[in-house]
C-alpha cells in the first residue's frame, strides 16, 4: 500500500482521529452483512417482518427467535485483524473514537473502549415496557437455529416483554452516542469509513460532515460505493488486510 507523503503527514498530524464502521468490518470475522448479494441478511430475510417495532407487536416470537439466532452467531466469532487494527490505532493516535452501526460486540472484544453503537447491541436486550437491562442467559449459543420461533422473556421488574437492544427501522438513533459522532466527524482531522455501504441514514451522513469539515477522509471497501467520488482516499479491499496495512503505514509503532 503506497500513500502521497502529504495524506500521511495530515493523517500523522491529526490529534483526533474518528472511525466508523459497518458490517464489512465483521464480515471476515463470519457475521453476514445486510445487502451482500447472496448472504446479505436483507436479501435473504424481510426486514419489515424483523426489524420494525410493528414486526415486533405482531409476532414477537418470530422476531425474538431471529435475532437470538443472529446473537449466537456473535457469541461464536471472534474479532478479526480489523477489529484489532482499529483498537491498536486508538493506542497511537492522541483521541479516537470509534462509531459503529454494528450491533454485535467484536470491536469491545478486540480492544476498543467507549464504542458509540448508534444501532444499539444485540448482547444488551432490554424490556420493552419499562428499560430495564435484561441480562440474557447463554442457551441460544447452544441451539442457534435459524428461524426459530422463541417466545421473548419477560421483564423481572415489571413482566413487560424483553426486546432486542437494537435500533429498529422508524426508531431513533441512541442521542448521545449519535451526538459524540457528529461531534467527532466534525472535530476530526481524519476519518476512515469501514465496510459500509453508507446507505442507511443518519448514520452515512457521518461521512459527509467529515467531508464537508475538511477532514482528511478514507473509506475501506471491497466494493464501490457513491462515496468513492468524494472521500480523499479509497482503499479497496478486505478491511482484515487493508486496515492493518494502513494503520502499519501511517502510524508505525513509536
Ligand atoms: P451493508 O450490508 O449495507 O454494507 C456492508 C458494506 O461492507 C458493503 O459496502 C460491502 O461492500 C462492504 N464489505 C463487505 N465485506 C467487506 C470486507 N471484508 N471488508 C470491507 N468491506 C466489506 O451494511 P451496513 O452499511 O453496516 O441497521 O448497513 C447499515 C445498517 O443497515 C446496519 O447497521 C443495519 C442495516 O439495516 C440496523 O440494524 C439498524
Amino acid at each position: 500500500m503506497r500513500f502521497s507523503t502529504d495524506l500521511i503527514s495530515r493523517l500523522r498530524s491529526a490529534t483526533h482521529v474518528a472511525v466508523f464502521t459497518g458490517a464489512g468490518v465483521s464480515a471476515e470475522s463470519g457475521i453476514p452483512t445486510f445487502r451482500d448479494r447472496q448472504s446479505g441478511l436483507w436479501q435473504n430475510f424481510d426486514a419489515q417482518s424483523l426489524a420494525t417495532p410493528e414486526a415486533f407487536e405482531r409476532d414477537p416470537a418470530f422476531v425474538w427467535g431471529w435475532y437470538e439466532w443472529r446473537r449466537a452467531r456473535v457469541l461464536a466469532s471472534q474479532p478479526n485483524a480489523a477489529h484489532r487494527a482499529i483498537a491498536l490505532l486508538a493506542e497511537r493516535v492522541p483521541r479516537l473514537t470509534l462509531i459503529t452501526q454494528n450491533v454485535d460486540d467484536l470491536h469491545e472484544r478486540a480492544g476498543s473502549r467507549e464504542v458509540l453503537h448508534l444501532h444499539g447491541r444485540i448482547c444488551s436486550p432490554y424490556c420493552s415496557a419499562c428499560g430495564l437491562e435484561y441480562l440474557a442467559p447463554q442457551p441460544a449459543l447452544l441451539e442457534p437455529e435459524r428461524g426459530r420461533r422463541l417466545e421473548p422473556p419477560r421483564c423481572g421488574q415489571c413482566g413487560g416483554r424483553v426486546r432486542p437492544g437494537v435500533v429498529w427501522f422508524g426508531e431513533s438513533l441512541p442521542s448521545l452516542a449519535w451526538e459524540q459522532a457528529v461531534q467527532a466527524a466534525r472535530g476530526c482531522g481524519g476519518f476512515l469509513c469501514v465496510g459500509t455501504s453508507s446507505i442507511v441514514e443518519p448514520a452515512a451522513s457521518l461521512t459527509r460532515v467529515a467531508i464537508a469539515a475538511g477532514s482528511v477522509t478514507i473509506q475501506v471497501n471491497i466494493d464501490s460505493t457513491w462515496l468513492d467520488d468524494l472521500v480523499t482516499l479509497n482503499l479497496r479491499g478486505p478491511a482484515a488486510s487493508m486496515l492493518p496495512e494502513l494503520v502499519a503505514e501511517v502510524w508505525p509503532q513509536a
